[in-house]
């Protein structure tokens, strides 16, 4: 089984989010989406309009992801690609050459993919004016 890994905020969910998943998965037989937490965006000066419950939940419903986990700091992408036997990590070209990539190159393939051109969450947010959540928006209700 081919492992392949992914790193992202995937906030407001959008087609340029969704085709980089279906050729992740494309890759391999197994994709893993490493989901940054607020926290950790809060450390990249992000704020996601979405908590990362209803982001975790929302990426659990799309066919090409198998399995979500936090991503909580730069440095645990060594870490990840040993404890899940990843075989491939993917990435959008945004991130092309980056060295907080670079290095697993020893370690596991490491692909980048074209971005989808004209979406990307900032832009919905600017363009719809979505910087704040409305109040109650991020918690999902049970089920
Ligand atoms: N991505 C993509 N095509 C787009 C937007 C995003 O392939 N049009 C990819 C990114 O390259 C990354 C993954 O989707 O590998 C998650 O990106 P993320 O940063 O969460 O989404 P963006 O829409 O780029 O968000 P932002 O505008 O906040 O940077």
């Amino acid at each position: 089984m081919k492992r392949v890994l992914t790193y992202g905020t995937f906030d407001l969910l959008h087609y340029g989010h969704i085709q980089l998943l279906r050729r992740a998965r494309q890759l391999g037989d197994y994709l893993i989406v490493a989901l940054s937490t607020d926290e950790f965006n809060g450390l990249k000066n992000k704020k996601a309009y979405h908590s990362y419950e209803a982001r975790k939940a929302m990426l659990e419903a799309v066919r090409y992801v198998d399995l979500v986990i936090p991503e909580k700091t730069w440095g645990q992408k060594l870490d990840d690609v040993k404890n899940y036997h990843v075989d491939t990590v993917v990435m959008g070209s945004d991130w092309a050459g980056s060295d907080r990539f670079e290095y697993l190159k020893g370690h596991c393939e490491l692909v980048y993919l074209d971005r989808t051109p004209g979406v990307s969450t900032s832009r919905i947010k600017k363009e719809l004016d979505l910087q704040q959540p409305m109040p109650g928006m991020t918690q999902i209700p049970g089920e």
